[in-house]
């Protein structure tokens, strides 16, 4: 059977890349993002290889926004019972540095947003009796210089997870984390910037603390991803995966 699969900031970067595997493996695949016009990309990929795909435009920390978007995959592509709550910004700063409004918005859009997701698409999973949640939490849940409001946020998802997995298991649904380490994205690009170092070098300097010698790429979490939301992996729930290329204090 065809499962409706959403995934959350899927224009670019890991969210695409999780659209597009969660396509091949057999999914219809909503790519939510903020803007409808920029899944354009992901969606061409999915079609273009013979994936059914729908682009839909919705802030995930805006209530009325989630609700109509999740009313109107259902509507065209089918009840979502696959939901991965992707969708991320950075506003780092050290905390004597950190504006209320720069702490707000990364909560809000981590959490508030991984909410109210769960929360609309919980009642196809219910109704399916099945369903998959994989949210996006972080290495950086761990504690990382510079990103209180994120380490917050991404630590925070790990426990809504856990609690997920709890209240809906008896559902047929199961929630977990991938937690990655340092992956290649616009995100990432972006970091280097703001640090002022060429984004070649950046990369070539946190794979020197990877113990497999590399960044990771998108389809790495990808992957990890596409396990969670597999037929087979319904025995897993409430887990955190670490996907960092090497262990995690
Ligand atoms: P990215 O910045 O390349 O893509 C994030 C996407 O989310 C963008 O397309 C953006 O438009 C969308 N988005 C932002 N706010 C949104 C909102 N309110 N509603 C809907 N969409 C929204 O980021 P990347 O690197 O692909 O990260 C994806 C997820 O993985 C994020 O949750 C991030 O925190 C997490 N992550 C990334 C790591 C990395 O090294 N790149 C490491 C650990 C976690």
């Amino acid at each position: 059977m065809t499962r409706t699969a959403i995934v959350t900031g899927a224009a670019r970067g890991i969210g695409a890349a999780t659209a597009i595997r969660l396509a091949a493996d057999g999914c219809a695949v909503a790519v939510l993002d903020l803007d409808e016009a920029a899944c354009a990309d992901t969606v061409q990929a999915i079609t273009d290889a013979g994936g059914q795909a729908l682009a839909v435009g919705a802030d995930v920390s805006d209530a009325a926004a989630v609700a109509a978007a999740v009313d109107r995959i259902a509507a065209e592509l089918g009840a979502p019972t696959i939901l991965v709550n992707n969708a991320g910004i950075i506003r780092d700063n050290l905390l004597f540095k950190m504006t209320e409004d720069d702490w707000d918005l990364v909560l809000s859009v981590h959490l508030r947003g991984a909410f109210l997701m769960s929360r609309a698409v919980q009642k196809h999973q219910v109704d399916a009796s099945w369903g998959r949640i994989v949210n996006l939490s972080s290495t950086s849940a761990l504690g990382n210089r510079g990103q209180a409001n994120y380490s917050a946020a991404k630590a925070g998802m790990q426990g809504l997870t856990k609690t997920l997995a709890i209240e809906l298991g008896r559902y047929g649904v199961t929630a977990n984390a991938i937690a990655p380490g340092f992956i290649v994205t616009d995100m990432t690009r972006a970091t280097a910037e703001r640090m002022g170092v060429g984004f070649d070098e950046f990369v070539e300097h946190m794979a020197k603390e990877v113990p497999v010698g590399r960044a990771g790429a998108p389809d790495d979490i990808a992957a990890a991803a596409a396990f969670f939301c597999s037929e087979e992996a319904s025995f897993v729930s409430g887990q955190v995966l670490y996907v960092a290329g090497g262990p995690t204090a």
